[in-house]
């Protein structure tokens, strides 16, 4: 019995995957053995998606052209495994590339923005194609989809908490910008698919605030679903009240709750360390099941391929380890997950 057989029912439990890590055959079995749902850790991003040359030699100015051959083949992997799909992400101020924003979609480093009515049309047409080529070629595979990501970042002294620098989006549609997007995903979403807004830092304050104060319009107005809690978390950071706090604040807001991003950035494997991280791990499922999380995904499978570990500094932050082998977290997750 795998993870996901111990919590089928109640919660998915999910892992952040590459098509290369697909392609080894212990990390594969991994995959399949313990996990009910699959997040692209990078291939349904879009920068991996969009295609320049295609776009450009298309001719249209306001429609980006798709190139999503990597990102099948971990969708491919989940249908035929019987694995969900978290689909990750569509609005973000990051790893989208900035000749998606510019006059003839330039690459030029100084080319100017469009206008935001342009912007708008090519956002429509982004979420929707995009939507529309997964849910076809894919039918039911996908549970939801994180709309926005990171739009809120405080330290950016915006006076609603928007992250307003190095962000494109921002400085051509400004605060309208997550209803837009949620506008246009609702639009084109597959009945029953949920929507999702994503941040990591989720349980600071005044981070909180500011996004729940983004959230309860659009919530108002049924247009997003649930909050995605990212939870890249320290070994002593953030502490368990602090935690739980944030999940109950978010659910009392009436939204569905999803533990996107799991790691706990733990930098040594002595033995001390490695029964800490079991404590947290134990200690962060008993706060997802305790708060009625309904998906909790692991930001990658095992130490080897996190995105935490640099070829200088290897870090222990998930359940297996380089090996492939199951961590004492690991065991300490069974065990919340037998109760
Ligand atoms: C990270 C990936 O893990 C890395 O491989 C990539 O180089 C950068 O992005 N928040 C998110 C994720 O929403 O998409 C990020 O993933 C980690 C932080």
């Amino acid at each position: 019995m795998g993870l996901k057989d111990l919590c089928a029912g109640s919660m998915l439990i999910g892992a952040a995957v590459t098509p290369g890590l697909l392609q080894n055959e212990r990390y594969a079995e991994i995959v399949k053995n313990e996990f009910s749902s699959i997040t692209c850790e990078n291939v349904m991003k879009p920068e991996s998606i969009m295609d320049f040359d295609a776009t450009v030699k298309s001719g249209q100015t306001d429609r980006v052209m798709f190139d999503f051959s990597e990102a099948d083949k971990v969708l491919s992997f989940a249908r035929d495994n019987g694995i969900k799909v978290r689909a990750h992400t569509l609005i973000w101020h990051n790893q989208t590339p900035r000749w998606f924003f510019t006059e003839d979609w330039s690459k030029a480093e100084d080319a100017p923005f469009v206008s935001r009515e342009k912007l708008l049309k090519r956002m429509e047409n982004f979420i929707k194609d995009e939507m529309n080529y997964f849910n076809g070629a894919y039918p039911g595979l996908i549970y939801c989809w994180d709309v926005l990501n990171e739009f809120i970042e405080p330290d950016n002294n915006h006076p609603h908490g928007c992250r307003v620098r190095k962000n494109n989006w921002f400085s051509i549609l400004g605060e309208d910008e997550p209803r837009y997007a949620f506008t246009f995903a609702r639009r084109y979403a597959a009945p029953g698919q949920k929507l999702f807004y994503n941040d990591y830092n989720e349980y600071e304050q005044p981070k909180r605030d500011f996004i729940l104060s983004t959230l309860r319009p659009l919530l108002k107005d049924g247009l997003v679903d649930g909050m995605g809690l990212q939870s890249h978390l320290l070994p002593d950071y953030p502490g368990m009240d602090e935690y739980r706090r944030a999940i109950s604040d978010y659910a009392a807001e009436g939204l569905s709750l999803q533990i996107t991003e799991l790691d706990i950035k733990s930098l040594s494997e002595s033995e001390a360390d490695d029964e800490l991280l079991a404590r947290r791990y134990r200690e962060v499922f008993e706060a997802a099941i305790g708060g009625g999380v309904e998906s909790l995904t692991l930001w990658g499978v095992t130490d080897a391929q996190s995105w935490l570990s640099k070829p200088d500094r290897p870090a222990y932050p998930l359940l297996f380890d380089r090996a492939g082998k199951e961590k004492k977290a690991y065991y300490a997750v069974r065990e919340i997950l037998s109760k």
